[in-house]
C-alpha cells in the first residue's frame, strides 16, 4: 500500500513538473519569437475546434475566427485552460475586410501565421429548382471566397516575414461526386480544389506550400458548442458502408493537418481525401 501511495504522488509530481516545463516552454517559444503559430477559419466548433486543440497540444499559438460568438468563446476558454497563447476574432471569412482585421490582429497579437488552414465552411440543401441565386451565391463567397480571402491575408503576412508558410484548405470528397440538390456546396469544394493548385503555383515563389485534405463523413456532433453537442451514434450500416469499417472523427483531419503542416515539405497544389474509402469503392445496385 505505502509503495503504491509513493508511486501515485511520485507520477503526480512528475506529470505536475513536466505540465509546468510545457508552459515554460511555450511561453519561451512565444517571446523569444519561434512559437510556431497556426490560424483556423470556423475554427468555434467541429473541425476547426479539433484542429485548434490538436496544434494547441503540440505547442503552437492558436488563433481562431468564427462568425459564432459563443462557439469562438467556448473554444478559445478550452484553450487557454490548456494554457494555449490564443485568440478568438469573430469574423464572416465572406468578408474580406473583416478576414484582413483578423489576420493583422493574429500578427499583432501572437505573430505571423506559420499555418493557415480555410476551414470554414456551410452547406445549403434545397431542390435545385427553387435554389435561390443568392443562396448559390452565399455558399460559394462562404466556402470559396472565404477561402481565398483569408489565404490572401495570411500570404501577405507571410510573404512580407520571408520564411514560407503553410496553408490548408479543407475541401471535400463532394467536390468529385455529388448527392442530389448540393450545388452550391459541391461547385464551391470543387473551386477550393483548384483554387489550391492556383495558390500552388503563385505562393511557391515565397516558399508558401498550398495543400487541400478532402473529408468525407467526419461525425463532429460531439465537437459542437455546449448546447449543440450531441453524442454520436451511428449504426452498423453507417460503420460499414466505409471500406475503412468506421465513421471519420476530426482527430482523423487534424493529424494530416499536422502531416502538410510538418513533414510534407516536398508536398503542394495536392488534395488528399480522408473518406474511410468510400469514394474508391464501385456502387453498382445489385
Ligand atoms: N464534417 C464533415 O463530414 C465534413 C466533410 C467534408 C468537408 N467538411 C468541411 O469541413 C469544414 C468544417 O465542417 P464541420 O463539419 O466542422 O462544420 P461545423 O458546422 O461543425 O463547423 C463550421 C464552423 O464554421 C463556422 N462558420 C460558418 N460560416 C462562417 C463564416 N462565414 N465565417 C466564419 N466562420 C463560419 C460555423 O459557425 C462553425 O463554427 C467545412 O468546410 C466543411 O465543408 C466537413
Amino acid at each position: 500500500m505505502v509503495s503504491v501511495g509513493v508511486g501515485v504522488s511520485f507520477w503526480y509530481s512528475m506529470a505536475a513538473s513536466g505540465a509546468r516545463i510545457a508552459l515554460f516552454l511555450r511561453r519561451h517559444h512565444l517571446d523569444s519569437g519561434t512559437m510556431k503559430v497556426i490560424a483556423i477559419s470556423g475554427g468555434g466548433q467541429g473541425l476547426g475546434r479539433a484542429i485548434a486543440y490538436h496544434f494547441a497540444a503540440l505547442g503552437y499559438a492558436v488563433s481562431i475566427s468564427d462568425t459564432d460568438v459563443a462557439a469562438g468563446r467556448e473554444t478559445l476558454a478550452h484553450l487557454k485552460a490548456q494554457d494555449a497563447a490564443a485568440l478568438f476574432v469573430r469574423t464572416d471569412v465572406a468578408k474580406a475586410e473583416e478576414v484582413n482585421t483578423w489576420i493583422a490582429r493574429t500578427v499583432k497579437d501572437l505573430g505571423v501565421p506559420d499555418v493557415l488552414v480555410n476551414n470554414a465552411g456551410i452547406m445549403i440543401r434545397k431542390d435545385v429548382l427553387k435554389l435561390k441565386p443568392q443562396e448559390f451565391a452565399r455558399v460559394i463567397a462562404t466556402n470559396l471566397g472565404g477561402a481565398f480571402h483569408c489565404s490572401q491575408a495570411a500570404a501577405k503576412a507571410m510573404a512580407k516575414r520571408g520564411t514560407g508558410g503553410v496553408i490548408i484548405n479543407i475541401a471535400s470528397t463532394r467536390a468529385f461526386m455529388s448527392e442530389p440538390n448540393t450545388e452550391g456546396y459541391a461547385a464551391s469544394k470543387g473551386g477550393i480544389v483548384a483554387l489550391t493548385h492556383a495558390l500552388a503555383i503563385s505562393l511557391g515563389p515565397y516558399r508558401i506550400r498550398v495543400n487541400a485534405i478532402s473529408p468525407g463523413w467526419i461525425e463532429v456532433g460531439d465537437w459542437q458548442k455546449s448546447p449543440k453537442t450531441v453524442k454520436p451514434h451511428h449504426s452498423k450500416e453507417d460503420r460499414e458502408q466505409h471500406p475503412a469499417g468506421r465513421v471519420g472523427i476530426p482527430a482523423d483531419i487534424a493529424q494530416a493537418c499536422q502531416f502538410i503542416a510538418e513533414n510534407a515539405g516536398f508536398m503542394t497544389g495536392q488534395n488528399i481525401t480522408i473518406d474511410g474509402g468510400m469514394t474508391v469503392k464501385m456502387i453498382y445496385a445489385e
